[in-house]
């Protein structure tokens, strides 16, 4: 649909930026932080996360950054070993109070802290005791989410349960050291998990006066190659799996039809306690957290041998599945440098068919451009890719707006550098430059990008000009 007149950004809208604990912090053994998987099983050629960006100790000057930015909105995640080394149990003052700086720096200077519970970092200690499959997690995720909510729910309303409960799922490599589970015990895993994140919700609107939560799921489009039938159910089979499970779980505590049928022809459907249904269906979110990064291409399945499940690899790489579908190119795309399709119109296919399924208010938890930035012989970052990146995307998203979503914010990934999932530094995403390499780590100097600025104005405008 064209507008010839569009209509403008909400006020109030949460013009934001996004990090997350491990992957920014640093100090990841210091002041009693225990540690999280993912101190454990990082490529030895990229940098790890013991300094990481160092915003740890620097969190300061990144707050004055993000005021400076004119940021309305500042999406990070706590790292639960940082709160309760052993996963449960006794507290870490010492982390309980970085986190209370943080947010009381982030609120003094006008900016809405949306904290994430759980960003990929499960305490080791829970880990080595089965980790997700374990019931206790649950028990121990539950106690950790009220712990926090107690701690900062008065001055932290936006909560997000868990990032990207999809990706780990669908690619373990992302939260496991060692050798990845069977899918069928990620299933379980995946059961486990809804049933936390239902008990943190429930929790957040006991505890949290005007708190707000919701989950922070990666979800992307996904299109038919072809208007081939079969290639259409191929694409829905693969957003049901991908995507539809997971938000239908969070909003109205079931399991989606096609990914239950799935599981059960694949034989991976977990086991379901008694009670566990009532309990999904009790918990309601508030807003949908979406991370969105590029759309997929499927067909249908050959069921020639060459369709695989992706069970590690990238995040936005698929292969297949027997029987379910096949990935396939999209050549009406552009790609990064790291192999994502850009597609920006795939982000307002996105919110329009999450908005009609869910009916619920959208923030955009993550989004954005990884690129190879480089420190010119001028001082400055002339990452002008990523200003397109987002000018396009953001200029999706206000369409969506006119489509009628209620889209409530928009925080790009990330706001500084960080340490990709993955591709260490080599990877950037950040509105402001971190000066280390993957293994020299420099003076850490904080040096905003061009983008920084373009963003800076854009914020200004509320985004009447994209
Ligand atoms: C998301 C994660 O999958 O994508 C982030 O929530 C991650 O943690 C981001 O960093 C970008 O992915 P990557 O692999 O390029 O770091």
């Amino acid at each position: 649909m064209f507008y010839s007149n569009l209509k403008p950004f909400p006020e109030n809208f949460l013009w934001g930026a996004s990090t997350s604990a491990y992957q920014a912090e640093g100090a990841s053994t210091m002041d009693g932080k225990g540690l999280s998987v993912q101190d454990l099983h990082h490529p030895v050629a990229i940098a790890d996360f013991s300094v990481a960006s160092d915003h740890y100790h620097r969190f300061r000057e990144d707050v004055e950054l993000m005021k400076r930015m004119g940021l309305k909105a500042y999406r990070f995640s706590i790292s639960w070993s940082r709160v309760f080394p052993q996963g449960k149990g006794e507290m870490n003052p010492l982390g309980l109070a970085f986190y209370d700086e943080l947010i009381d720096a982030l609120t003094e200077g006008g900016i809405t802290p949306v904290v994430t519970l759980y960003h990929f970092d499960l305490p080791l200690v829970l880990h080595e005791k089965g980790g997700w499959s374990n019931p206790e997690t649950i028990d121990a995720f539950a106690a950790y989410a009220r712990a926090m909510f107690e701690r900062y729910g008065d001055r932290v309303k936006y909560w997000l349960t868990i990032n990207e409960q999809n990706v780990m799922i669908n690619h373990p490599n992302a939260m496991y050291p060692g050798q990845v589970p069977s899918q069928k015990e990620l299933y379980q895993q995946n059961h486990n998990m809804f049933l936390a994140s239902a008990l943190a919700i429930n929790l957040c609107h006991e505890l949290v006066e005007g708190g707000k939560i919701g989950p922070a799921p990666n979800i992307i489009c996904v299109y038919p190659k072809t208007c081939a039938p079969a290639d259409v159910i191929a694409s829905d089979n693969w957003e049901a799996i991908r995507c539809w499970l997971y938000l239908d779980m969070a909003v109205y505590g079931r399991y989606n039809a096609t990914a239950w049928a799935y599981l059960e022809e694949k034989g991976l459907a977990p086991t379901i306690g008694k009670h566990d249904m009532e309990l999904l269906a009790d918990a309601k979110p508030d807003f949908l957290g979406m991370n969105y990064y590029a759309s997929a291409t499927v067909s249908a399945a050959k069921n020639d041998g060459h369709d695989r499940q992706p069970r590690n690899g990238d995040q936005q790489t698929m292969v297949g599945e027997e029987g379910v579908f096949r990935s396939e190119e999209n050549d009406m795309l552009e790609t990064t440098d790291f192999g994502w399709k850009i597609d920006s119109i795939g982000l307002r296919t996105t919110l329009r068919r999450v908005y009609d399924r869910y009916h619920l208010p959208i923030l955009i938890t993550e989004n954005g451009l990884g690129s190879v930035d480089t420190l010119d012989e001028d001082g400055h970052v002339h990452d002008n890719a990523r200003i397109e990146y987002l000018e396009r995307h953001f200029h999706q998203a206000r369409l969506a707006i006119n489509d009628g979503v209620d889209l409530i914010g928009y925080c790009p990934w990330s706001f500084i550098d960080l340490v990709s999932t993955h591709q260490g530094y080599g990877k950037r995403y950040g509105f402001v430059y971190v000066n280390r390499e993957e293994k020299d780590l420099k003076d850490l100097a904080r040096i905003p990008k061009d983008s920084y600025y373009w963003y800076q104005q854009l914020i200004a405008e509320n985004g009447m000009n994209i």
